[in-house]
């Protein structure tokens, strides 16, 4: 008997559509198929790679109203960022599609004339992706690009919460030539975790994954036993500092792009916002007439710009900081406000921003996922840096100053993989993103985001004149 996941608006609680799991058997078969399909694509040559991969991204454009509607539907993000996100994942296809054309070996001076070293790059075999819901499309491609481009076969997990979006890039991908023993996608939600199925396999060499760190630190440790390759873009906790001498016209709505996209559902939101006690009244004035004019409702709508948090849980676990922070000593600017039905599932949260948060509040030490932003203060660079730091987490950081010198030592004493300098949006498929400490391990996205598909070996020939 086969069995469903429903997918469920977060707008509405309503039925969007129900998908078959994969069994356990079905994820089998499909492992072995893209082994199979990885003796034939490591053969394909670059050129025809990138052309199959610039083909993708084509017909995905070709369709992005069809396909931000789809995304919108299942994660409730805006429209506007839907669009967005269709963009952003096109350009992780777009970007690889050229990589693929400079994988580059090299040759090595021996130190023997009868010798020569050659060294090649090859890409790593099966990959397999667990992906998750806050970027159903772009967190996808950002791993699928790569691999493909590197000459590796992929099968994914996209999360059950937003499989359609995935399911319909994969679709595009077979429209576009990719063959279908190339590129697989599982839903599963019964039985064994398809993390468990992919880490026991001997099929699958490499394991990515962008979700939480405790699912990262168990995926990890199950990659142990076969020794795979495993990227890793984990948990976040990202600092915003705000100096006394940074610029408010660009601090403000940058710290608001910075914090509110997808309803504060990023791994690299602002999670702690530190400004300097000389400009904080004026910084938070000024913020919280901003926020207070977002608008909230169902992605669907023209207008909205935060849409409701994914689930139930994702809703607890951000009112639990709220309520913490209030108990402890908070004082709440604006929001604290929530629109909601249990009965039906949908969970609204207005932007909440909170002032004279202190280290000791939950919203300091975890991450938040949600639309609430806590201000504290800070009096010198180095306390704001000591704060920023203290955290196992080093994904994202920002900070707003207008001094280099500031600036500068900033950049060099925060210990996060990710800085905006007066940017709240850092995110590029030319740049690397990926964390330090427990936010990470391997980058995705520049030059660096082909690396973790590709393994080296040399060869060395001997016996020449
Ligand atoms: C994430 O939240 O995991 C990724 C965000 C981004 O790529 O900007």
């Amino acid at each position: 008997m086969t069995e469903n996941i429903k997918v469920l608006n977060p707008a509405t609680g309503e039925l969007v559509e129900e998908v078959t799991i994969d069994t356990e058997e079905d994820i089998q078969a499909k492992l072995e198929k893209v082994a199979d399909g990885f003796n034939k694509w490591k053969k394909v040559n670059a050129h025809e790679r990138a052309r199959l991969l610039r083909k993708w991204s084509e017909k995905v454009l070709e369709q992005k109203e069809e396909i931000a509607r789809v995304m919108t539907l299942e994660s409730g993000k805006p429209l506007s960022e839907s669009l967005g996100e269709v963009e952003y994942a096109t350009s992780y296809i777009d970007w690889f599609a050229e990589e693929a054309k400079r994988i580059y070996g090299r040759t090595v001076p021996a130190n023997t004339e009868s010798k020569r070293i050659l060294v090649t790059r090859q890409p790593i075999g099966v990959v397999a992706a667990i992906t998750p819901w806050n970027f159903p499309a772009a967190m996808m491609t950002r791993k699928a690009a790569p691999a493909l481009a590197a000459g590796c076969t992929f099968i994914v997990k996209p999360a059950s919460e937003t499989p359609l979006t995935t399911i319909k890039l994969i679709e595009l991908a077979y429209e576009a030539g990719i063959p279908e023993d190339v590129v697989q996608y599982v839903v599963n939600g019964s039985g064994r975790t398809v993390g468990e199925i992919f880490t026991d396999s001997p099929l699958v060499r490499k394991i990515t994954f962008t979700g939480s760190t405790p699912v990262g630190k168990q995926l990890i440790k199950q990659s142990a036993d076969s020794v795979k390759h495993v990227s890793m873009e984990l948990g976040g906790h990202a600092p915003l500092i705000i100096t006394k001498d940074a610029d408010l016209d660009i601090a403000v709505p940058q710290t608001i792009v910075s914090k509110f996209r997808n309803a504060g559902q990023t791994c690299i939101c602002a999670n702690r916002v530190l400004v300097a006690k000389e400009i904080v009244d004026e910084f938070a004035d000024r913020l919280v007439r901003e926020v207070a004019k977002l608008k909230v409702g169902n992605g669907l709508e023209e207008d909205t710009q935060i849409g409701p948090v994914i689930n139930g849980d994702g809703f607890r676990k951000v009112v639990s900081q709220i309520d913490d922070a209030v108990e402890k000593g908070a004082e709440v600017l604006t929001g604290n406000k929530f629109d909601k039905d249990d009965d039906k599932g949908y969970y609204f949260i207005y932007p909440t921003v909170l002032k004279q948060v202190t280290g000791e509040m939950d919203i300091m030490q975890e991450e938040t996922f949600g639309p609430v932003l806590p201000i504290t203060v800070f009096d010198t660079v180095e306390e704001a840096i000591d704060i920023a730091n203290n955290t196992p987490f080093g994904l994202a950081a920002y900070f707003f100053t207008n001094d280099y010198r500031t600036g500068t030592y900033l950049h060099e004493h925060l210990t996060f993989g990710v800085i905006g300098w007066n940017d709240g949006a850092p995110s590029a498929a030319h740049a690397p993103f990926g964390g330090l400490k427990e936010s990470g391990i391997g980058k995705e996205g520049g030059l660096e985001g082909i690396e973790p598909y590709l393994e080296t070996k040399y060869l060395s020939i001997g016996g020449l004149e």
